[in-house]
């Protein structure tokens, strides 16, 4: 090789080594992500594959020696007396069978059993246990130095803070801490709600949730965890195997994953990965691969690690929920606090078996980041039952014929020659501070429906029986004009039975659901009214602070701000929200308009 190929490769190595460094921030500190993992993953290994082939290139700084990133200070550091790992990658039936093979060569032939595992997508944790007690939780940070986050941990149910006699003295076990897929899906809507970015996936939320300076917030986030290994013990001896370590921890009260599975041949490690492979959209959870471990500790310590990773374990991935397909149009929906939603329009594309045909956008500034222009060949993608979403432009497929999106423009309404909702022409406002657009008629068909959606779902009064297409009914035949008038329905029994398909069963059904929702507690409530900026967990902080709707009504912008967490955005929108009387019955006018959008949606 000549000197001028020579300084090429360099400067690869550097320009990967800079990306790297950049998306590891990211990911690690801001978790915010820019890549996906794969696309992570692959960077990753063209960095050290070229490490590999010119060692006179690597330093000591390089990504790839380096376990993650730095703590952030806030929460105090922890320690980790023994490193905590990363695992390498293989990504089809060839690459695990090599490693099964190296394995083989490097224990000389003796026998081993390999445990299979999924492997969560939430984030590593190690607890420690002083004397049967729970006494310190901490993240994995750059693998020797986590943050402390006990008190967090503390919050999450399925760990339990003190052990049955017979533990060992002291001992540290690591898992995964993740958001379960349905929890995630209503963390994010919640986010929508209050104009917050969203988590790009349950990872990023598991963290953001974790490292809550605010301990109560985190204990309204679903999060569970799962242990898969023991960290280091002290004062008792253990079993000699992973498998029978964890079935250990189970006596001791941990949760370990039912699905672990025990092996004795790589063929049937890869019938593990395959079913799995077939089955993850039904898991509860985000699973990005299957983790490979040899069973018995003493092969363990025979086969040791190189650099950060583990040679007896292996992480087998799933290929990514993703797929590319042409974005044919960026269109723009109203939601219930009247913002102005852009959504992508595909050219329909499967992805993990699903056929999907549009998928969120988020708001100007992100499609913007993001540089999604309509005309363009995106990559898309999915996690279980979540909303599909936008990763990114595949750049190389460019033909200069995109068009950037702008939505005052996409919007505007040369009649009136201003931007106008799409769906009752009301005037677009863009609060100061704020990423979204809104549509200022209260009375907007579009936020009239949203918020009587909204005010009967699960979550909120959780009124069986009115769903989507039944309250688009109440709508539209004027039984309703907002959610209040829902409690007047029962005396309007007559006409709700002569709506289409509706029986004196499915309306004594209803109005018996109306009747029990009057007990909902105050924070449901408070949350179901569809205040701007108010989620679920906002809507439980103000109604144990008010007590009543009476007070949170009559409440002062100072009284609201004193209010931990609630800031000025949201003691204004609660302001806004009672001030324009949106709870009292709306005007004739938005009763016409009311009809006439929906009359247009069911075409
Ligand atoms: S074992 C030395 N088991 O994957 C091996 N890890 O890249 C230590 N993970 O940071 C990890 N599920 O957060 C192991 N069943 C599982 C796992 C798992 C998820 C994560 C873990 C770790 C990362 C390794």
């Amino acid at each position: 090789m000549n000197m001028e190929d020579l300084s090429k490769v360099k400067e690869r190595i550097e320009k990967l080594r800079a990306e790297l460094d950049r998306h590891n921030y990211l990911y690690y500190v801001l978790d915010s992500p820019e890549i996906s993992d794969e696309e992570y993953d692959r960077l990753m290994r063209e960095l050290q594959e070229l490490e590999e082939k010119y060692p006179q290139f690597l330093t000591p700084d390089s990504p790839t020696q380096r376990v993650g990133a730095a703590p952030v200070e806030a929460f105090g550091v922890v320690e980790h007396p023994v490193p905590m790992l990363s695992l390498s990658n293989v990504f089809n039936t060839e690459e695990l069978f090599t490693w099964h093979n190296r394995v083989l060569k490097l224990v000389g032939g003796r026998r081993f059993d390999m445990c299979c595992e999924h492997k969560l997508d939430g984030l590593a944790i190690a607890l420690t246990y002083v004397d049967g007690k729970f006494t310190t939780g901490a993240t994995r940070g750059d693998g020797l130095h986590g943050e402390n986050i006990t008190r967090n941990l503390k919050t999450i149910r399925s760990i339990p803070l003190s052990l049955p006699s017979g533990a060992p003295p002291r001992f540290e076990v690591r898992g995964e801490v993740y958001l379960p897929i349905a929890g995630f899906a209503k963390l994010n809507q919640e986010r929508a709600t209050e104009g917050l970015p969203l988590f790009a996936n349950p990872r990023n939320a598991a963290a953001g949730s974790v490292r809550q300076l605010d301990p109560r917030i985190t204990a309204r986030r679903p999060l569970d965890m799962y242990i898969y290994a023991l960290g280091w013990t002290e004062g008792k001896e253990m079993p000699p195997t992973h498998w029978e370590t964890m079935e250990y921890l189970k006596t001791l009260g941990f949760k370990i994953n039912p699905r672990n599975e025990l092996h004795q041949t790589i063929e049937k490690v890869e019938d593990y990965y395959q079913k799995w492979l077939r089955q993850r959209e039904g898991l509860p959870y985000e699973a990005d691969g299957v983790v490979v471990k040899i069973n018995q500790f003493d092969l363990q310590r025979a086969l040791g690690d190189v650099g950060r990773e583990p040679r007896w374990a292996t992480a087998y991935k799933f290929p990514a929920h993703q797929a590319t397909t042409i974005l044919q149009e960026i269109g723009i929906s109203v939601g219930r606090t009247g913002t102005l939603n852009p959504y992508a329009i595909l050219e329909p594309v499967s992805v993990g078996g699903v056929t999907i045909r549009q998928a969120a956008l988020h708001n100007e500034d992100d499609i913007r980041r993001k540089d999604i222009r309509e005309g363009d060949t995106v990559i898309v993608q999915r996690a279980g039952d979540v909303i599909p979403e936008i990763v990114g432009p595949v750049l190389g497929k460019r033909t200069g014929n995109e068009k950037e999106f702008n939505l005052t423009e996409k919007s505007y309404d040369k009649e009136k020659g201003r931007p106008a909702c799409p769906v009752c022409g009301g005037e677009v406002i863009k609060p100061e501070g704020e990423v979204m657009y809104y549509c200022s008629n209260a009375a907007c068909p579009a936020q009239v429906q949203e918020r009587l959606e909204h005010f009967v779902s699960r979550g909120a009064m959780d009124i069986r029986g009115i769903g989507e297409s039944m309250s688009a009914l109440l709508l539209k035949e004027g039984l309703v004009n907002d959610a209040a008038d829902i409690y007047y329905l029962k005396d309007k029994k007559g006409q709700l039975l002569e709506i289409e398909r509706m029986g004196e069963k499915s309306v004594t059904n209803i109005l018996n659901a109306i009747e029990k929702s009057k007990d909902r507690p105050l924070a449901r409530i408070i949350y179901a009214l569809g205040i701007r900026h108010v989620g679920g967990e906002t809507a439980e902080l103000l109604a144990d602070h008010f007590h009543s709707l009476k007070k949170l009504q009559n409440a002062t912008r100072d009284e609201l701000m004193s209010v931990p967490s609630i800031g000025p955005k949201i003691a204004d929108s609660i302001l806004a929200f009672f001030r324009s009387g949106r709870t009292s019955t709306s005007s004739a006018s938005s009763k016409t308009q009311a009809s006439n959008w929906l009359r247009r949606k069911q075409r």
